[in-house]
C-alpha cells in the first residue's frame, strides 16, 4: 500500500470539491434531469451521477490503490475496511438541490484501515467548506472549530427529521416525544453531512436519524471526532462505517443522555426496528 501525504491530499481534494461546486452552481441555471429512485421523494439527477464520476476519476488517477464507496454506483464493491477507503456522496441533500436549490453538500470522508483520516463537507451555495485532517484540528473554511463542551437537554438544539411519523417509520411516535418536549428546539435541514458538520461546529447540539448510509456520515463522523463530539448508533452502540445504520451524533454528555433514553425505549419494546437501521419484522 502506498503511503499517503495527507496534507497534499487535502490540497488536492479541496481543489476537486471546489471545482465540483462550480459545476453544481452552474447546473442550477438550466433545467435538471430528475428521476425517481425508490420513491417519489428519493430523487437522483444528472448532476448526482456527473459529479460522482468527476470525483471518482480524480481519486482513481491520483490514488489508484484506494477503494471508493459512493451512492450512485460508480464506486467499488467494498466489504471490508482494509487500506484506504473513500466514502463519497456527490450531492448530499438531493431533495434540497432539486426543490430549494440550496442546502446541499459534496461529502468526502477518507479512512485508512477503518480509521478516519480526512474529511471534506462542502456547502456549495454557501461556499462553506468544513474540513479536517485528523489530529490537525477541524475548520470551517479557515476558521478553526472549537472543542465541543457539554450542554443540558433543556439548553440544546436537536436536529431530527420527523420520519417516525411516516408510514414506513422505524420508531414509534412517542419514542422521541420526551426529547422533543424538553429540548430548546428542533431542526431538520435535510442534508446529513451538513447536519453532522453543524454539530461539529456547535450550531446544533445533537443529530439523530434512523437510517443513513456510509457516504452520508463518513466525512461528518471524522469531523465530529476531531472536535471531541460523540457518535454511535441510536442505542449508543458503536457503528460500523460500512453499514446502513441509525446515527446519534452529539456533544459528549448529551450523547449519553439521548442514547440512554433510546435504550430505555428499546427495553420497553417501543422500537419497531433494530438500532442498526434494519427492520425487525
Ligand atoms: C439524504 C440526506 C437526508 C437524509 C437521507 C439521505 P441524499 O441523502 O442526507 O438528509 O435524511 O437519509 O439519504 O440521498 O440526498 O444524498
Ligand atoms: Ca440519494
Ligand atoms: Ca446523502
Ligand atoms: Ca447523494
Amino acid at each position: 500500500m502506498t503511503e499517503h501525504d495527507w496534507d497534499a491530499l487535502e490540497r488536492q481534494v479541496i481543489q476537486w470539491i471546489k471545482e465540483a461546486g462550480t459545476q453544481l452552481r452552474a447546473s442550477l441555471l438550466t433545467p435538471l434531469e430528475v428521476s425517481e429512485k425508490s420513491a417519489h421523494n428519493d430523487l437522483v439527477t444528472n448532476m448526482d451521477r456527473h459529479i460522482e464520476k468527476f470525483l471518482i476519476e480524480k481519486i482513481r488517477a491520483a490514488y489508484p490503490g484506494d477503494r471508493i464507496v459512493s451512492e450512485e454506483g460508480f464506486g467499488d464493491g467494498v466489504a471490508d475496511t482494509d487500506g484506504v477507503l473513500w466514502l463519497l456522496d456527490p450531492i448530499d441533500g438531493t431533495l434540497n438541490f432539486v426543490m430549494q436549490k440550496r442546502f446541499f453538500a459534496v461529502s468526502i470522508g477518507v479512512y485508512e484501515e477503518g480509521e478516519g483520516r480526512a474529511a471534506f463537507i462542502y456547502d456549495v451555495m454557501a461556499d462553506e467548506l468544513f474540513h479536517c485532517i485528523s489530529g490537525q484540528g477541524a475548520y470551517q473554511n479557515t476558521k478553526r472549530l472549537a472543542t465541543l463542551t457539554s450542554v443540558t437537554i433543556e439548553n440544546s438544539l436537536i436536529d431530527l427529521s420527523a420520519t417516525w411519523l411516516k408510514p414506513n417509520r422505524m420508531i414509534h411516535e412517542e419514542t422521541m416525544t420526551e426529547i422533543v418536549k424538553r429540548c430548546s428546539g428542533t431542526r431538520a435541514y435535510g442534508a446529513a453531512s451538513l447536519e453532522l458538520a453543524y454539530v461539529a461546529a456547535g450550531y446544533l447540539d445533537a443529530y439523530f436519524t434512523m437510517r443513513l448510509s456510509p457516504w452520508d456520515y463518513g466525512a461528518g463522523l471524522i469531523l465530529l471526532r476531531e472536535v471531541g463530539g460523540s457518535y454511535s448508533r441510536a442505542d449508543g452502540q458503536p457503528l460500523n462505517i460500512l453499514s446502513k445504520t441509525s446515527v446519534l451524533a452529539a456533544r459528549p454528555g448529551l450523547h449519553h443522555f439521548i442514547a440512554e433514553h433510546v435504550r430505555k425505549q428499546i427495553q420497553s419494546g417501543k422500537f419497531i426496528c433494530e438500532p442498526d437501521g434494519g427492520h425487525n419484522h
